[in-house]
């Protein structure tokens, strides 16, 4: 925020107007996908300057955004103009370059959530032992690099054990399950020029999330705590509130506000946890930016998630969000192994129904487990709002438009 109001002292030299500093933001976002999409749809509500870096020319956010600049996220050159063009660089992948950004955020540019915790987070080894030493509870986990390590880490922990991709895995395509000796081979062939992590496979009763956001002045608010349940390693459905016990809720509280504690850098977190059996709580992962369980906020809370991190990153007040409604969000994945140009069919079927929010990322091509969309539902019954977001998700048909692109 400093950067911002140095520039509107420079330009107002007798005094800082605060609606022209609002106006005039301008935030850089390294990824250009849904949740950057989302993102910068608050920022221009408010006026705001958005600038993306994407690969993608066509990607989701493209289409909502002022400027991108078409580069790898990890592209060095790319990312010194993002940090030029901008007074405040945030990210909505981990993917970013963190060497880079720590360098940036060292000379003074802005970088929220900070670009050491970036780094902390985006190797799934360093983040568990961070977590290990503050004592916050999470599986039990080994650093593997070799077949020894892996053996050795398997007669620790059991089958099954799960093997984790230490970086640039997301949507559990970084995750293997070593179900049983008959995986050995195939856990050695994805271990092959990958530096992974395996974890106690965890028999957890429920999967739940909380989206909990910090500003510079130390102010924390927190999403309340909603349930997850996932299909072949991908965020299915997320149920808000979660159902579990007012015992639970207390635990999954108070780990996530223990987490945020040990995290440094402002902006917006989502902290995935296991919840077992007596309420006990496990941390999964962290990330250091709005997530797939917090989309529902925008329809069923006072204020969405993607408002929360904007107004955290430029220090703005950040407002407890009151759940106006139960919600249940499901999202639309694409379900074929090969990849084709497509079109949705039943929207108008989705739209006819009360209470159903329906959203279309943009992404002009599908493949298997590619998230192109979301459902949410609001209803005062959550058992029925269940069963609508499943109904409307049974609406929507990918179809295949290879024939009519030519
Ligand atoms: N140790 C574990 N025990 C049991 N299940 C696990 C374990 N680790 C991960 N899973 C399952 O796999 C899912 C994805 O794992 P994880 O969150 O590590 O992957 P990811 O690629 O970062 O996913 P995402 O991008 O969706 O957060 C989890 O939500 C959970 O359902
Ligand atoms: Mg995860």
């Amino acid at each position: 925020m400093t950067r911002v109001i140095e520039r509107s002292i420079k330009i107002y030299t007798d005094k800082v107007d605060p609606l022209y500093i609002v106006k005039h933001a301008r935030i850089g976002i390294i990824g250009g996908g849904q949740l950057a999409k989302m993102i910068a749809q608050v920022a221009k509500r408010m006026s705001m300057y958005v600038i993306i870096l994407d690969p993608t020319p066509n990607c989701p956010a493209s289409t909502v955004i002022d400027r991108q600049i078409v580069a790898d996220f990890k592209d060095e050159n790319a990312i010194r103009q993002l940090a030029n063009e901008c007074d405040v660089i945030t990210y909505e992948i981990e993917l970013g370059n963190s060497d880079i950004l720590i360098e940036l955020e060292m000379n003074g540019f802005s970088i929220h959530p900070s670009a050491k915790t970036l780094r902390n987070i985006q190797d799934k080894l360093l983040q568990k032992q961070i977590l290990k030493e503050n004592n916050l509870p999470i599986p039990d986990f080994m650093g593997v690099e070799t077949k020894e390590d892996l053996l050795k880490a398997l007669e620790k922990f059991g089958y099954p054990a799960v093997l984790k991709a230490r970086f640039d895995s997301y949507d559990g395509r970084g995750n293997f399950v070593i179900e049983s000796k008959e995986n050995l081979d195939e856990a050695i062939k994805f271990l092959k020029n990958k530096k992974c992590l395996m974890e106690e496979y965890v028999p957890f009763v429920k999967e739940v999330s909380v989206m909990i956001a910090k500003n510079s002045r130390g102010q924390v608010v927190r999403h309340p705590v909603v349930e997850n349940i996932h299909k072949d390693n991908i965020l299915d459905i997320t149920i808000v509130p979660a159902r579990i016990s007012t015992k639970g809720i207390k635990e999954v509280k108070y780990v996530a506000d223990a987490t945020l504690s040990v995290l440094n850098g402002v902006g917006i977190f989502g902290i995935e946890m296991f919840l077992g059996k007596d309420d006990k709580v496990l941390i999964n992962e962290i990330a250091p930016r709005p997530h797939n369980s917090g989309h529902y906020s925008i329809e069923a809370c006072s204020i969405s998630q993607f408002e929360q991190h904007i107004r955290a990153i430029l220090d703005f007040p950040l407002i407890e969000p009151i759940l106006h409604s139960p919600a249940v969000m499901i999202n639309i994945i694409g379900e074929d192994d090969s990849n084709y140009p497509y079109a949705f069919e039943g929207i108008k079927d989705v739209l006819a129904i009360p209470g159903a929010s329906l959203h279309i990322y943009g992404k002009k091509i599908t493949r298997k487990g590619r998230k192109l969309g979301h459902i949410t539902v609001l209803d005062s019954n959550i058992e029925s709002a269940i069963q609508k977001a499943k109904k409307c998700r049974s609406l929507i048909r990918i179809e295949d438009i290879s024939d009519i692109n030519g």
